[in-house]
Formats: C-alpha cells, structure tokens, sequence
C-alpha cells in the first residue's frame, strides 16, 4: 500500500497488538515510505476517530486482515463486535469508487462466526452505493479463508 501512495499518500494502520505494529514498521526500511506511514496501538474499530477530519470520505482502501497474528498469541484474534464497529467506519470514511478488503478465517475458534457477521454485514450494505464479492479461497471448503470485497460505486 506505501508503495502505491507514496510520497503524497498515507497509510495507516491498526493493531491492539504492539509487536504486530513493530514487525510492520520494522519490514518498511525506505524513509520515504516511513514518512507515509503512521500506526495505531487502538483498535481498528477506532479509526474514524483516528484518522483526520480532513480525510474522512477521501480513504481510497481499507484493508482488513482478521484472526490471529502468525507466530503470536493465538487467543488474541479479531472478534465480530469491534470487527462490525470497524467495517461501519471504514464505510463511513471511504472516498467515491473506494475498495474495502477483508480477508476472514472461519478455520479458526470463533472465525467461522466472524465470517458470517462479516458477510451478513456485506449483505445488508445499500446496493446503490456499494456491491461487494466474496471469493472463496478453496470453494466447498468450509474452513478456506474468505476474500470479500467491498466497492463503493460513487
Ligand atoms: C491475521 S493478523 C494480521 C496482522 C497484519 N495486520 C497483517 O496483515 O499481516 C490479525 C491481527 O489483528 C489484530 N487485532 C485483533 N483485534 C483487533 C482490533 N480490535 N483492532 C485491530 N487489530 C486487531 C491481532 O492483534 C492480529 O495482529
């Protein structure tokens, strides 16, 4: 994502976990994608409250990675109340012909329950603004990662 907006864009990012905001800063060693760069150790439900006034409905894309952090604690994963709050947000702040992402894990406890809440929230989206898609990464297994994506048409 720097690497499509720099140097005039911004990424930000979220994570209730500091390591996983380290290992993401530590990964961007360019000082000029550094400069676009600026993590939160809030929740992602948060980040309408976050991000400046200035860039509320200009948000290009919002990605979102739910479950657990690989190699990290596995009981601290993404659950459906704040991930619900966070998506809401996300939709607020999306500019015209925006794009949310949400890759889901139902194989995980508690995952295949967030990817429902995840895709009854993309069902009840206003299909005159918004149309989304949901890619299964191995259709029939029920247990694959799901991609949903979410656009916002204008
Ligand atoms: C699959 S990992 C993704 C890590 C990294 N963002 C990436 O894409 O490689 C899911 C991450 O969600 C984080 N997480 C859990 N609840 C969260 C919340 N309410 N807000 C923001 N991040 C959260 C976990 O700490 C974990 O690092």
């Amino acid at each position: 994502m720097l690497q499509k907006v720099a140097p005039k864009g911004r990424v930000y990012g979220f994570d209730i976990q500091q390591s996983a905001l380290e290992s993401a800063q530590d990964r961007i060693t360019n000082p000029i994608l550094r400069n676009c760069l600026t993590l939160f150790h809030r929740s992602h439900a948060e980040m309408d409250e976050m991000l400046p006034q200035a860039r509320h409905g200009l948000v290009s894309a919002v990605m979102f990675n739910l479950g657990y952090l690989p190699g990290g604690d596995k009981s601290v994963i993404t659950r459906s109340e704040s991930t619900l709050a966070a998506l809401s947000a996300a939709s607020r702040l999306l500019s015209p012909k925006g794009i949310i992402t949400i890759v889901a894990y139902p194989g995980h406890a508690g995952g295949a329950q967030e990817c429902e809440q995840v895709r009854q929230w993309c069902a009840q989206l206003d299909s005159g603004r918004f149309e989304f898609e949901l890619i299964a990464a191995k259709p029939g297994d029920q247990s694959a990662p799901r991609l949903f994506a979410v656009n916002r048409k204008f």
